[in-house]
Protein backbone atom coordinates (compact mmCIF):
# COMPACT_ATOMS: atom_id res chain seq x y z
CA UNK A 1 0.00 0.00 0.00
CA UNK A 2 1.00 3.47 -0.64
CA UNK A 3 0.90 5.99 1.73
CA UNK A 4 -0.40 9.52 0.56
CA UNK A 5 0.30 12.85 1.64
CA UNK A 6 0.13 16.50 1.09
CA UNK A 7 2.60 19.06 1.88
CA UNK A 8 2.01 22.76 1.05
CA UNK A 9 5.31 24.37 -0.13
CA UNK A 10 8.02 22.77 -2.09
CA UNK A 11 8.79 19.59 -2.70
CA UNK A 12 12.43 20.08 -1.81
CA UNK A 13 11.24 20.30 1.69
CA UNK A 14 9.84 16.77 1.70
CA UNK A 15 12.94 14.92 2.69
CA UNK A 16 11.74 12.44 -0.98
CA UNK A 17 14.67 10.66 -2.67
CA UNK A 18 12.53 11.79 -6.15
CA UNK A 19 11.09 15.02 -6.94
CA UNK A 20 8.78 15.62 -9.47
CA UNK A 21 7.11 18.67 -11.07
CA UNK A 22 4.43 18.84 -13.68
CA UNK A 23 5.05 21.66 -16.20
CA UNK A 24 2.56 22.95 -18.91
CA UNK A 25 3.41 23.93 -22.79
CA UNK A 26 6.71 25.61 -21.39
CA UNK A 27 8.65 26.17 -17.77
CA UNK A 28 7.80 28.93 -16.16
CA UNK A 29 6.87 30.32 -12.53
CA UNK A 30 7.16 28.07 -9.58
CA UNK A 31 7.88 25.12 -12.13
CA UNK A 32 10.77 26.81 -13.09
CA UNK A 33 12.04 28.34 -9.39
CA UNK A 34 12.13 24.52 -8.05
CA UNK A 35 13.87 23.71 -11.27
CA UNK A 36 16.69 26.49 -10.62
CA UNK A 37 16.94 24.78 -7.35
CA UNK A 38 17.50 21.45 -9.01
CA UNK A 39 20.31 22.79 -11.14
CA UNK A 40 18.35 23.66 -14.27
CA UNK A 41 17.91 20.26 -15.88
CA UNK A 42 14.73 21.12 -17.55
CA UNK A 43 15.81 24.42 -18.41
CA UNK A 44 18.88 22.74 -20.28
CA UNK A 45 15.95 20.79 -22.12
CA UNK A 46 14.07 23.51 -22.90
CA UNK A 47 17.38 25.19 -24.47
CA UNK A 48 18.82 22.50 -26.40
CA UNK A 49 15.04 21.64 -27.33
CA UNK A 50 14.76 18.15 -26.38
CA UNK A 51 11.93 19.44 -24.33
CA UNK A 52 8.34 19.06 -26.03
CA UNK A 53 5.81 20.68 -24.25
CA UNK A 54 2.85 17.62 -25.24
CA UNK A 55 1.50 15.86 -22.55
CA UNK A 56 3.12 12.96 -21.14
CA UNK A 57 6.30 14.39 -22.09
CA UNK A 58 8.65 12.92 -18.99
CA UNK A 59 12.46 13.02 -18.21
CA UNK A 60 14.36 11.50 -15.63
CA UNK A 61 17.37 13.78 -14.67
CA UNK A 62 20.16 12.51 -11.45
CA UNK A 63 21.32 16.31 -10.15
CA UNK A 64 23.16 16.17 -6.66
CA UNK A 65 20.42 16.91 -4.40
CA UNK A 66 17.43 14.07 -5.38
CA UNK A 67 16.58 12.19 -8.33
CA UNK A 68 14.93 14.74 -10.35
CA UNK A 69 11.30 13.83 -12.99
CA UNK A 70 9.90 16.70 -15.31
CA UNK A 71 6.98 16.10 -16.67
CA UNK A 72 4.78 18.13 -19.30
CA UNK A 73 0.91 18.38 -19.00
CA UNK A 74 0.99 20.10 -22.46
CA UNK A 75 -0.81 22.42 -20.89
CA UNK A 76 -3.87 20.45 -21.93
CA UNK A 77 -5.71 21.40 -18.35
CA UNK A 78 -6.91 18.96 -15.50
CA UNK A 79 -6.52 16.12 -18.58
CA UNK A 80 -3.11 17.41 -18.67
CA UNK A 81 -2.59 17.07 -15.03
CA UNK A 82 -3.95 13.31 -15.03
CA UNK A 83 -1.48 12.38 -17.55
CA UNK A 84 1.48 14.18 -16.55
CA UNK A 85 1.19 12.47 -12.79
CA UNK A 86 -0.03 9.17 -13.83
CA UNK A 87 3.21 8.80 -16.45
CA UNK A 88 5.38 10.29 -13.18
CA UNK A 89 3.98 7.70 -11.02
CA UNK A 90 4.67 4.81 -13.84
CA UNK A 91 8.33 5.81 -14.17
CA UNK A 92 8.77 6.66 -10.52
CA UNK A 93 7.35 2.22 -10.05
CA UNK A 94 9.97 1.52 -12.54
CA UNK A 95 12.70 3.29 -11.13
CA UNK A 96 11.87 1.80 -7.89
CA UNK A 97 11.35 5.30 -6.14
CA UNK A 98 10.52 4.73 -2.41
CA UNK A 99 9.19 8.00 -1.63
CA UNK A 100 7.93 10.49 -4.49
CA UNK A 101 7.24 13.79 -3.91
CA UNK A 102 5.10 15.81 -7.08
CA UNK A 103 4.77 19.43 -7.58
CA UNK A 104 1.68 21.05 -8.79
CA UNK A 105 2.42 24.47 -10.16
CA UNK A 106 -0.62 27.02 -9.43
CA UNK A 107 -0.08 28.03 -13.17
CA UNK A 108 -1.66 24.95 -15.06
CA UNK A 109 -4.98 26.97 -15.38
CA UNK A 110 -6.58 24.00 -13.29
CA UNK A 111 -8.04 24.72 -9.59
CA UNK A 112 -6.01 24.13 -6.81
CA UNK A 113 -8.13 21.57 -5.10
CA UNK A 114 -9.47 20.02 -8.78
CA UNK A 115 -5.89 19.64 -9.43
CA UNK A 116 -4.97 17.68 -5.71
CA UNK A 117 -8.26 15.33 -6.43
CA UNK A 118 -7.12 14.63 -10.01
CA UNK A 119 -3.38 14.24 -9.19
CA UNK A 120 -4.42 11.97 -6.94
CA UNK A 121 -7.06 9.79 -9.29
CA UNK A 122 -4.13 9.32 -12.23
CA UNK A 123 -1.24 8.33 -9.12
CA UNK A 124 -4.01 6.06 -7.69
CA UNK A 125 -5.03 4.60 -11.56
CA UNK A 126 -1.15 4.52 -12.73
CA UNK A 127 -0.63 2.04 -9.89
CA UNK A 128 -2.82 -0.28 -10.41
CA UNK A 129 -1.28 -3.93 -12.00
CA UNK A 130 -3.66 -6.30 -13.30
CA UNK A 131 -0.63 -8.95 -12.03
CA UNK A 132 -1.16 -8.39 -8.85
CA UNK A 133 -3.94 -10.66 -8.48
CA UNK A 134 -2.38 -13.79 -10.46
CA UNK A 135 1.35 -13.25 -9.83
CA UNK A 136 2.36 -16.43 -8.07
CA UNK A 137 6.37 -15.53 -6.85
CA UNK A 138 6.21 -12.82 -4.18
CA UNK A 139 7.55 -9.52 -5.48
CA UNK A 140 11.50 -9.02 -4.95
CA UNK A 141 11.55 -5.10 -5.43
CA UNK A 142 10.52 -2.73 -3.01
CA UNK A 143 7.56 -0.30 -4.14
CA UNK A 144 6.62 2.99 -3.54
CA UNK A 145 6.12 3.57 -0.24
CA UNK A 146 4.97 7.25 -0.35
CA UNK A 147 3.91 9.64 -2.63
CA UNK A 148 3.58 13.36 -1.35
CA UNK A 149 1.80 16.21 -3.73
CA UNK A 150 3.14 19.32 -2.81
CA UNK A 151 1.24 22.78 -3.79
CA UNK A 152 0.93 26.37 -2.45
CA UNK A 153 -1.97 27.69 -3.82
CA UNK A 154 -4.42 26.04 -1.42
CA UNK A 155 -5.13 25.63 3.33
CA UNK A 156 -3.37 22.40 4.36
CA UNK A 157 -7.72 21.05 5.54
CA UNK A 158 -9.63 22.10 2.20
CA UNK A 159 -6.04 20.34 0.13
CA UNK A 160 -6.32 17.48 2.34
CA UNK A 161 -9.96 16.98 2.11
CA UNK A 162 -9.51 17.00 -2.01
CA UNK A 163 -6.44 14.27 -1.50
CA UNK A 164 -8.82 12.20 0.61
CA UNK A 165 -12.13 12.77 -2.42
CA UNK A 166 -9.16 11.62 -5.34
CA UNK A 167 -7.92 8.14 -3.36
CA UNK A 168 -11.46 7.55 -2.86
CA UNK A 169 -12.51 7.73 -6.34
CA UNK A 170 -9.15 6.17 -7.57
CA UNK A 171 -9.46 3.15 -5.30
CA UNK A 172 -12.79 3.11 -6.44
CA UNK A 173 -12.03 2.79 -9.99
CA UNK A 174 -9.42 0.25 -9.18
CA UNK A 175 -11.78 -1.95 -7.75
CA UNK A 176 -14.50 -2.10 -10.59
CA UNK A 177 -11.06 -2.49 -12.90
CA UNK A 178 -10.09 -5.95 -10.59
CA UNK A 179 -13.74 -7.66 -10.83
CA UNK A 180 -13.98 -6.37 -14.54
CA UNK A 181 -10.60 -7.92 -14.89
CA UNK A 182 -11.55 -11.06 -13.52
CA UNK A 183 -11.53 -14.10 -15.33
CA UNK A 184 -14.87 -15.93 -15.95
CA UNK A 185 -12.70 -18.70 -14.11
CA UNK A 186 -13.36 -17.00 -10.89
CA UNK A 187 -16.53 -14.51 -11.39
CA UNK A 188 -19.59 -15.29 -12.38
CA UNK A 189 -23.02 -14.93 -10.66
CA UNK A 190 -22.24 -16.71 -7.67
CA UNK A 191 -19.10 -14.79 -6.91
CA UNK A 192 -19.92 -12.12 -8.44
CA UNK A 193 -22.93 -12.19 -5.39
CA UNK A 194 -20.40 -12.68 -2.79
CA UNK A 195 -18.02 -9.94 -3.99
CA UNK A 196 -21.61 -7.51 -3.75
CA UNK A 197 -22.82 -8.96 -0.23
CA UNK A 198 -18.63 -7.95 0.84
CA UNK A 199 -18.97 -4.87 -0.14
CA UNK A 200 -22.82 -4.68 1.12
CA UNK A 201 -21.28 -5.44 4.76
CA UNK A 202 -18.12 -3.44 4.36
CA UNK A 203 -19.64 -0.28 3.68
CA UNK A 204 -23.23 -1.02 5.38
CA UNK A 205 -25.24 -1.08 1.84
CA UNK A 206 -28.86 -2.90 2.15
CA UNK A 207 -28.29 -6.51 -0.29
CA UNK A 208 -31.22 -8.06 -1.72
CA UNK A 209 -30.38 -11.01 -4.78
CA UNK A 210 -33.33 -12.49 -6.53
CA UNK A 211 -32.07 -15.98 -7.24
CA UNK A 212 -34.14 -18.33 -10.07
CA UNK A 213 -37.18 -19.19 -8.00
CA UNK A 214 -37.68 -15.59 -7.33
CA UNK A 215 -37.04 -14.69 -11.06
CA UNK A 216 -39.77 -17.84 -11.85
CA UNK A 217 -42.46 -15.62 -9.92
CA UNK A 218 -41.63 -12.35 -11.15
CA UNK A 219 -41.90 -13.54 -14.51
CA UNK A 220 -38.37 -11.92 -15.20
CA UNK A 221 -37.80 -14.38 -18.61
CA UNK A 222 -35.54 -12.04 -19.83
CA UNK A 223 -32.93 -12.93 -17.31
CA UNK A 224 -33.73 -16.37 -16.70
CA UNK A 225 -33.66 -17.09 -20.95
CA UNK A 226 -30.09 -16.00 -21.10
CA UNK A 227 -29.14 -17.83 -18.03
CA UNK A 228 -30.50 -20.86 -19.19
CA UNK A 229 -27.07 -21.81 -20.71
CA UNK A 230 -24.76 -20.73 -17.99
CA UNK A 231 -23.45 -23.28 -15.75
CA UNK A 232 -24.07 -21.10 -12.95
CA UNK A 233 -27.58 -19.87 -12.45
CA UNK A 234 -28.61 -16.48 -13.20
CA UNK A 235 -29.85 -13.99 -10.53
CA UNK A 236 -30.41 -10.44 -9.87
CA UNK A 237 -28.40 -8.39 -7.54
CA UNK A 238 -29.57 -5.37 -5.53
CA UNK A 239 -27.64 -2.89 -3.44
CA UNK A 240 -28.76 0.11 -2.03
CA UNK A 241 -27.63 3.37 -0.25
CA UNK A 242 -29.25 5.82 1.45
CA UNK A 243 -27.31 8.77 2.04
CA UNK A 244 -29.65 11.17 2.37
CA UNK A 245 -32.23 9.80 4.27
CA UNK A 246 -35.76 10.33 3.35
CA UNK A 247 -37.75 8.29 1.43
CA UNK A 248 -37.47 7.55 -2.29
CA UNK A 249 -34.71 6.94 -4.69
CA UNK A 250 -32.62 9.42 -6.82
CA UNK A 251 -30.96 7.14 -8.74
CA UNK A 252 -30.91 3.75 -9.99
CA UNK A 253 -27.55 2.27 -11.98
CA UNK A 254 -28.06 -0.37 -13.72
CA UNK A 255 -25.03 -2.89 -14.82
CA UNK A 256 -24.81 -5.24 -17.82
CA UNK A 257 -22.94 -8.21 -16.16
CA UNK A 258 -22.77 -11.19 -18.30
CA UNK A 259 -19.76 -12.81 -16.76
CA UNK A 260 -18.63 -13.88 -20.24
CA UNK A 261 -20.38 -14.10 -23.13
CA UNK A 262 -19.74 -16.83 -25.67
CA UNK A 263 -22.36 -15.44 -27.71
CA UNK A 264 -25.15 -18.65 -26.45
CA UNK A 265 -26.08 -21.15 -29.37
CA UNK A 266 -25.04 -18.07 -31.56
CA UNK A 267 -21.30 -18.40 -31.16
CA UNK A 268 -19.09 -15.54 -31.60
CA UNK A 269 -15.99 -16.30 -33.49
CA UNK A 270 -12.83 -17.40 -31.15
CA UNK A 271 -11.00 -13.77 -31.72
CA UNK A 272 -14.27 -12.03 -30.65
CA UNK A 273 -14.85 -14.62 -27.68
CA UNK A 274 -11.30 -13.50 -26.23
CA UNK A 275 -12.08 -10.73 -24.40
CA UNK A 276 -15.62 -11.73 -23.23
CA UNK A 277 -14.52 -11.97 -19.81
CA UNK A 278 -15.24 -7.97 -20.23
CA UNK A 279 -18.98 -8.37 -20.50
CA UNK A 280 -19.55 -7.79 -16.40
CA UNK A 281 -17.59 -4.18 -17.03
CA UNK A 282 -21.11 -2.34 -16.61
CA UNK A 283 -21.54 -4.66 -13.45
CA UNK A 284 -17.91 -4.01 -11.85
CA UNK A 285 -18.56 -0.12 -12.89
CA UNK A 286 -22.19 -0.27 -10.23
CA UNK A 287 -20.03 -1.90 -7.82
CA UNK A 288 -17.56 0.84 -8.04
CA UNK A 289 -20.03 3.47 -7.98
CA UNK A 290 -21.75 2.18 -4.99
CA UNK A 291 -18.14 1.64 -3.24
CA UNK A 292 -17.25 5.52 -3.71
CA UNK A 293 -20.83 7.10 -3.08
CA UNK A 294 -21.21 5.27 0.13
CA UNK A 295 -17.45 6.08 0.96
CA UNK A 296 -17.92 9.64 0.13
CA UNK A 297 -20.94 9.71 2.35
CA UNK A 298 -22.85 11.84 -0.80
CA UNK A 299 -26.19 12.54 0.19
CA UNK A 300 -28.09 10.80 -2.21
CA UNK A 301 -29.90 7.55 -2.20
CA UNK A 302 -28.91 5.41 -4.59
CA UNK A 303 -29.88 1.48 -6.35
CA UNK A 304 -27.10 -0.08 -7.68
CA UNK A 305 -28.71 -3.27 -9.69
CA UNK A 306 -26.91 -6.13 -11.25
CA UNK A 307 -28.40 -8.65 -13.50
CA UNK A 308 -25.87 -11.40 -13.62
CA UNK A 309 -25.66 -14.11 -15.91
CA UNK A 310 -23.61 -16.47 -18.54
CA UNK A 311 -24.34 -16.60 -21.65
CA UNK A 312 -23.26 -19.71 -22.70
CA UNK A 313 -24.29 -22.61 -25.55
CA UNK A 314 -25.45 -25.51 -24.55
CA UNK A 315 -28.63 -28.39 -24.01
CA UNK A 316 -30.57 -25.99 -22.48
CA UNK A 317 -29.40 -22.62 -23.79
CA UNK A 318 -32.52 -20.23 -25.26
CA UNK A 319 -32.64 -20.25 -28.73
CA UNK A 320 -32.86 -18.23 -31.96
CA UNK A 321 -36.27 -17.65 -32.64
CA UNK A 322 -37.88 -17.97 -29.13
CA UNK A 323 -40.14 -15.57 -28.18
CA UNK A 324 -39.67 -14.67 -23.65
CA UNK A 325 -42.17 -12.78 -22.55
CA UNK A 326 -40.31 -10.21 -20.13
CA UNK A 327 -41.10 -8.77 -16.62
CA UNK A 328 -43.37 -5.94 -18.37
CA UNK A 329 -45.49 -8.06 -20.32
CA UNK A 330 -43.61 -7.29 -23.65
CA UNK A 331 -42.98 -10.04 -26.34
CA UNK A 332 -39.64 -10.42 -27.24
CA UNK A 333 -38.46 -12.79 -30.83
CA UNK A 334 -35.05 -13.55 -30.35
CA UNK A 335 -33.09 -12.56 -33.99
CA UNK A 336 -29.48 -13.47 -32.30
CA UNK A 337 -28.28 -15.30 -28.87
CA UNK A 338 -25.05 -13.14 -28.88
CA UNK A 339 -27.66 -9.73 -28.33
CA UNK A 340 -27.95 -11.16 -24.87
CA UNK A 341 -26.91 -7.91 -22.48
CA UNK A 342 -30.36 -6.04 -23.97
CA UNK A 343 -32.69 -8.78 -22.41
CA UNK A 344 -31.06 -9.23 -19.02
CA UNK A 345 -31.10 -5.18 -18.89
CA UNK A 346 -34.32 -4.74 -20.08
CA UNK A 347 -36.35 -6.84 -16.85
CA UNK A 348 -33.74 -5.19 -14.54
CA UNK A 349 -34.87 -1.65 -16.14
CA UNK A 350 -38.46 -2.57 -15.96
CA UNK A 351 -38.28 -3.95 -12.25
CA UNK A 352 -36.33 -1.20 -11.14
CA UNK A 353 -38.78 1.27 -12.43
CA UNK A 354 -41.57 -0.33 -11.28
CA UNK A 355 -40.71 -1.49 -7.94
CA UNK A 356 -38.46 1.15 -6.97
CA UNK A 357 -39.86 4.04 -8.77
CA UNK A 358 -36.54 6.14 -8.49
CA UNK A 359 -35.76 9.72 -10.12
CA UNK A 360 -33.69 8.49 -12.73
CA UNK A 361 -32.20 5.42 -14.06
CA UNK A 362 -28.79 4.99 -15.89
CA UNK A 363 -27.92 1.97 -17.32
CA UNK A 364 -24.10 0.56 -18.15
CA UNK A 365 -23.44 -1.39 -20.70
CA UNK A 366 -20.87 -3.51 -22.54
CA UNK A 367 -23.52 -3.53 -25.14
CA UNK A 368 -22.64 -3.21 -29.09
CA UNK A 369 -19.85 -3.85 -31.42
CA UNK A 370 -20.95 -1.07 -33.82
CA UNK A 371 -20.89 1.62 -30.97
CA UNK A 372 -16.76 0.66 -31.22
CA UNK A 373 -16.99 0.79 -35.07
CA UNK A 374 -18.84 4.37 -34.05
CA UNK A 375 -16.94 5.70 -31.88
CA UNK A 376 -13.99 3.82 -31.37
CA UNK A 377 -11.95 3.54 -27.75
CA UNK A 378 -12.30 7.75 -26.70
CA UNK A 379 -15.93 7.90 -25.87
CA UNK A 380 -18.68 6.23 -24.30
CA UNK A 381 -22.26 6.14 -26.39
CA UNK A 382 -24.75 7.91 -24.75
CA UNK A 383 -28.44 7.27 -25.72
CA UNK A 384 -31.09 8.91 -23.43
CA UNK A 385 -34.48 10.15 -23.12
CA UNK A 386 -33.93 13.11 -21.08
CA UNK A 387 -31.79 15.79 -22.45
CA UNK A 388 -31.03 17.37 -18.78
CA UNK A 389 -29.75 14.01 -17.42
CA UNK A 390 -27.66 13.64 -20.40
CA UNK A 391 -26.22 17.46 -20.55
CA UNK A 392 -25.19 16.71 -16.26
CA UNK A 393 -23.36 12.91 -17.72
CA UNK A 394 -21.80 14.90 -20.84
CA UNK A 395 -20.12 17.08 -18.50
CA UNK A 396 -19.66 14.79 -15.62
CA UNK A 397 -17.44 13.51 -18.40
CA UNK A 398 -15.56 16.48 -19.70
CA UNK A 399 -15.03 16.98 -16.54
CA UNK A 400 -13.18 13.45 -15.41
CA UNK A 401 -12.27 12.60 -18.23
CA UNK A 402 -14.25 9.59 -19.31
CA UNK A 403 -15.82 10.85 -22.45
CA UNK A 404 -18.76 10.73 -23.98
CA UNK A 405 -21.19 11.63 -27.07
CA UNK A 406 -25.00 11.58 -27.14
CA UNK A 407 -26.03 9.21 -29.94
CA UNK A 408 -29.94 9.82 -31.77
CA UNK A 409 -32.80 7.71 -30.65
CA UNK A 410 -35.37 8.84 -32.94
CA UNK A 411 -38.21 6.79 -33.18
CA UNK A 412 -38.00 5.66 -36.77
CA UNK A 413 -35.29 3.53 -35.87
CA UNK A 414 -37.72 1.23 -34.17
CA UNK A 415 -38.68 -0.23 -37.40
CA UNK A 416 -35.48 -2.55 -37.70
CA UNK A 417 -36.70 -4.24 -34.63
CA UNK A 418 -39.69 -5.38 -35.97
CA UNK A 419 -40.82 -8.64 -35.60
CA UNK A 420 -43.28 -11.10 -37.75
CA UNK A 421 -44.66 -13.02 -34.03
CA UNK A 422 -43.42 -11.18 -31.44
CA UNK A 423 -43.92 -7.47 -29.69
CA UNK A 424 -40.56 -6.73 -31.32
CA UNK A 425 -36.98 -8.42 -32.08
CA UNK A 426 -34.16 -8.41 -29.72
CA UNK A 427 -31.49 -7.00 -32.95
CA UNK A 428 -32.23 -5.06 -35.48
CA UNK A 429 -29.71 -5.88 -38.61
CA UNK A 430 -26.66 -4.46 -39.45
CA UNK A 431 -27.74 -0.73 -39.64
CA UNK A 432 -27.41 1.49 -36.62
CA UNK A 433 -26.40 -1.42 -34.24
CA UNK A 434 -25.96 0.65 -31.52
CA UNK A 435 -28.68 2.75 -32.01
CA UNK A 436 -31.08 -0.09 -32.20
CA UNK A 437 -30.10 -1.75 -29.34
CA UNK A 438 -30.76 1.10 -27.41
CA UNK A 439 -33.95 1.84 -28.84
CA UNK A 440 -35.25 -1.91 -27.73
CA UNK A 441 -33.90 -0.68 -23.83
CA UNK A 442 -36.18 2.34 -24.40
CA UNK A 443 -38.84 -0.20 -24.65
CA UNK A 444 -38.73 -1.43 -21.06
CA UNK A 445 -38.79 2.50 -19.14
CA UNK A 446 -41.92 3.98 -19.28
CA UNK A 447 -41.65 7.44 -17.96
CA UNK A 448 -38.33 7.63 -15.24
CA UNK A 449 -35.25 10.09 -17.07
CA UNK A 450 -33.17 7.27 -18.28
CA UNK A 451 -29.49 7.27 -19.68
CA UNK A 452 -28.18 4.03 -21.45
CA UNK A 453 -24.49 4.35 -21.39
CA UNK A 454 -23.13 1.76 -23.65
CA UNK A 455 -19.18 1.29 -23.11
CA UNK A 456 -18.36 -1.52 -25.30
CA UNK A 457 -15.55 0.45 -26.77
CA UNK A 458 -14.23 2.37 -23.36
CA UNK A 459 -14.03 -0.64 -20.76
CA UNK A 460 -11.10 -2.10 -21.44
CA UNK A 461 -8.03 -1.43 -23.46
CA UNK A 462 -8.00 -2.80 -26.77
CA UNK A 463 -5.36 -2.90 -29.54
CA UNK A 464 -3.74 -0.31 -27.72
CA UNK A 465 -6.53 2.31 -27.18
CA UNK A 466 -7.08 4.34 -25.10
CA UNK A 467 -3.90 4.96 -24.52
CA UNK A 468 -3.54 7.09 -21.80
CA UNK A 469 -0.50 6.82 -18.65
CA UNK A 470 -3.01 5.82 -15.69
CA UNK A 471 -4.54 2.76 -18.09
CA UNK A 472 -2.86 -0.79 -18.01
CA UNK A 473 -3.33 -3.37 -20.67
CA UNK A 474 -6.83 -4.29 -18.54
CA UNK A 475 -10.16 -2.73 -17.76
CA UNK A 476 -10.44 0.87 -17.51
CA UNK A 477 -13.21 1.15 -15.03
CA UNK A 478 -14.82 3.70 -17.09
CA UNK A 479 -18.31 4.54 -15.36
CA UNK A 480 -17.17 5.11 -11.76
CA UNK A 481 -15.83 8.22 -12.36
CA UNK A 482 -18.99 9.59 -14.82
CA UNK A 483 -21.53 8.72 -11.99
CA UNK A 484 -19.56 9.51 -9.04
CA UNK A 485 -18.77 13.23 -10.51
CA UNK A 486 -22.14 14.04 -11.41
CA UNK A 487 -23.12 13.14 -8.28
CA UNK A 488 -20.81 15.15 -6.28
CA UNK A 489 -22.00 17.72 -8.38
CA UNK A 490 -25.37 17.49 -7.66
CA UNK A 491 -25.33 17.30 -4.23
CA UNK A 492 -22.35 20.18 -4.20
CA UNK A 493 -20.49 18.29 -2.24
CA UNK A 494 -17.05 19.04 -1.19
CA UNK A 495 -14.70 18.12 -3.82
N1 LIG B 1 -21.05 -8.18 -25.45
C1 LIG B 1 -21.36 -8.00 -26.81
C2 LIG B 1 -20.98 -6.64 -27.35
C3 LIG B 1 -19.51 -6.32 -27.45
C4 LIG B 1 -18.81 -6.57 -28.62
C5 LIG B 1 -18.86 -5.68 -26.43
C6 LIG B 1 -17.49 -6.23 -28.72
C7 LIG B 1 -17.55 -5.34 -26.53
C8 LIG B 1 -16.85 -5.59 -27.68
C9 LIG B 1 -22.87 -8.14 -27.03
O1 LIG B 1 -23.53 -9.01 -26.19
C10 LIG B 1 -23.04 -8.65 -28.43
O2 LIG B 1 -22.60 -9.72 -28.69
N2 LIG B 1 -23.63 -7.83 -29.30
C11 LIG B 1 -23.80 -8.16 -30.66
C12 LIG B 1 -25.19 -7.78 -31.06
C13 LIG B 1 -25.60 -8.31 -32.40
C14 LIG B 1 -25.80 -9.82 -32.33
C15 LIG B 1 -26.87 -7.64 -32.81
C16 LIG B 1 -22.76 -7.38 -31.46
O3 LIG B 1 -22.49 -6.24 -31.12
O4 LIG B 1 -22.21 -7.95 -32.39
ZN1 LIG C 1 -23.45 -11.02 -26.85
ZN1 LIG D 1 -22.64 -9.26 -24.30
Amino acid sequence: MVEYALHIGSPLETGADTVAIVVGKELRGEAAAIDEELGKCLARSVESGDFRGEAGWIQVYYPPRARYIAASSGGDGVEGVRVAVAAIVRKARELKVRHLAIYLPGDLGVDSRAMIREAAVAAVMAYYDPQDTYRSREKKQVSLEKITLCTKGVGFDEGREALRTGLVIGEAVNYARRIADAPASDMNPETIEREARELASRYGLEIEVLHREELEKLGMNGILGVGRGGGVEPRLILLKYRGRGGTGWDLAVVGKTVTFDAGGLDLKPASYMLDMKYDKSGGAAVLGIMKAVAELRLPVNIIGALPAVENLPGRTAYKPRDILRMYNGLTVEIGNTDAEGRLILADTLSYVEKNYMPRRIIDLATLTGAIVVALGNYATGLFSNDDELAEKLLEAGEECGERLWRMPMWREYNQYLKSDFADTNNVGGRSAGAITAAMFLSKFVEKTPWAHLDIAGTAWVQGGHPKKPYYANAATGVGVRIITYMLMKETGSKQ
